[in-house]
């Protein structure tokens, strides 16, 4: 979902392109380039060179967002795409899924996004999928100690060591909302309140510090338009990114190759 600045994660590798797809971050992680790709063959047989790759990457965010049933948002469009890509920015830019708190903060803070956004943004784990390998460190070594989180509920911990085991099994997926994975709403923030959390990164915004952070995760749960409202705004400001315009960049033919 995330990318590095002013640089576009949607090129493949080529004679000047080190794509980001091979981050570590990214590489067997990021899916679905296939419906970007559909979307833009479609979009350049009836309108050549107009809407760009980037543009049409923030519209299927926004449209995945309201057709799983979470809030719609006004959405400014006129990016341009990046020629360029950037494996150290993608490696360095991009929280882990063990991130601490403090970690989270500091990577969103770099790229113009507050705590705010943080638990906004992080809402988004209210659909989709996660590999074993991203939460497995939970389950076996938390700390260096042999030892599981101590802030995950013990009878979804065994849920979870069953789909994961401590040796292999990496590439078995579990939800990051078990409780509703298809579904936009504000479930995420319920479990991580009960401890259900799936990743360290998302459970720490409610044990990470006494702060800001577990407030907005109470309130979240409390009230789920206050989140669809934030969500929204958050989704907006990070698309407004450093966006490349006016004769920056190009609009490409083919989202995964430089004109
Ligand atoms: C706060 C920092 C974040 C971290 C550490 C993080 C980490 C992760 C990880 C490790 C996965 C599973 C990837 C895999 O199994 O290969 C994942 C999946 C996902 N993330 Fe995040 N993420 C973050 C922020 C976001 C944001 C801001 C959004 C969107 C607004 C988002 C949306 C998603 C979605 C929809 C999936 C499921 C993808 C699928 O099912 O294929 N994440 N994230």
């Amino acid at each position: 979902m995330l990318q590095g600045c002013d640089a576009s994660v949607l090129l493949d590798d080529s004679a000047t392109i080190v794509s980001e797809k091979n981050s570590g971050p990214n590489k067997n992680s990021l899916r679905g380039f296939e419906v970007i790709d559909e979307i833009k063959t479609k979009l350049e047989e009836v309108c050549p060179q107009t809407v760009s790759c980037a543009d049409i990457l923030a519209l299927a965010a926004r449209g995945s967002t309201v057709l799983s049933g979470g809030p719609n948002w006004e959405l400014p469009l006129g990016r341009r795409d990046s020629k360029t890509a950037s494996l150290t920015t993608s490696n360095t830019n991009i929280p882990p899924p063990n991130s601490t708190l403090q970690n989270l903060e500091t990577l969103f803070k770099r790229q113009g996004l507050d705590e705010v956004d943080l638990v906004a943004l992080s809402g988004g784990h209210t659909i989709g999928m996660a590999r074993c390998v991203t939460f497995k460190q939970r389950l076996y070594n938390q700390n260096g100690n042999n030892q599981p989180d101590q802030t995950l509920d013990k009878g979804y911990y065994y849920n979870l060591k069953s789909v994961c085991p401590q040796s292999g099994g990496d590439n078995n997926i579990s939800p990051l909302d078990f409780a509703s994975p298809a579904k936009f709403d504000n479930t995420y923030f319920k479990l991580i309140l009960w401890g259900k959390g799936l990743l360290t990164s998302d459970e720490v915004l409610f044990t990470g510090s006494a702060g800001t952070t577990m407030q907005l995760v109470k309130r979240y749960a409390e009230d789920e338009s206050l989140f669809f409202d934030q969500f929204a705004k958050s989704m907006v400001k990070m698309g407004n990114i450093s966006p490349l315009t006016g004769f920056k960049g190009e609009v490409r033919k083919n989202c995964r190759r430089v004109d």
